[in-house]
């Protein structure tokens, strides 16, 4: 038997300022689609902005549905929106913020392990890894890629 330690970093910003000035523009974004989320049922509203290599800044929000499964988080709109009009592009950041009563959460947002899932297929498609940006009033958490939200993951490369 053998024990492994498999740890992830995570860099901790006190507030937007703080970033470098191309991730403050995305945050931003972010921030901006929160307003425009369909959320009649959580009213937990929240905005992910996704950075391509070819320039491009790709936002998506959640779209809740009365059926509640059917309804889709921010990152997978976003995502799914950017891979099927860009499928060429790698992506390259991700941020993700949300918003109750059109407040910022204090607590930094943290993706679904479905939206993990599918950030973890966009990393093995693109071969490139994608920097992940958690909006928050209290700290702006910024990880190096998926593994750091989803270690061990399942992917083509297990098939
Ligand atoms: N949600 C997202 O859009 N992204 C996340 O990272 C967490 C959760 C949505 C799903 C649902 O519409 C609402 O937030 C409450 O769970």
């Amino acid at each position: 038997m053998k024990t492994t330690e498999i740890k992830i970093v995570v860099r901790e910003f006190e507030n937007i300022g703080e970033l470098p000035e191309n991730d403050q523009y995305l945050v931003e974004e972010a921030r901006r689609i929160t307003a425009m989320a369909y959320a009649p049922y959580s009213g937990f509203h929240v905005g992910a902005a996704i950075l391509l290599d070819n320039g491009q800044i790709i936002t998506g929000n959640n779209q809740e549905n009365s059926a509640y499964p059917s309804g889709l988080c921010a990152e997978r709109v976003a995502l799914f929106y950017a891979n099927a009009n860009y499928p060429d592009s790698k992506v390259k950041t991700l941020a993700v913020s949300a918003a109750k009563n059109g407040i910022l959460v204090n607590e930094s947002v943290k993706p679904c392990g479905a939206c993990r899932q599918a950030l973890a297929e966009a990393e093995v498609r693109f071969d490139c890894p994608i920097r992940i940006i958690l909006d928050g009033q209290d700290s702006i958490m910024v990880l190096q890629g998926v593994e750091s939200l989803l270690p061990l993951s399942f992917s083509k490369k297990s098939l």
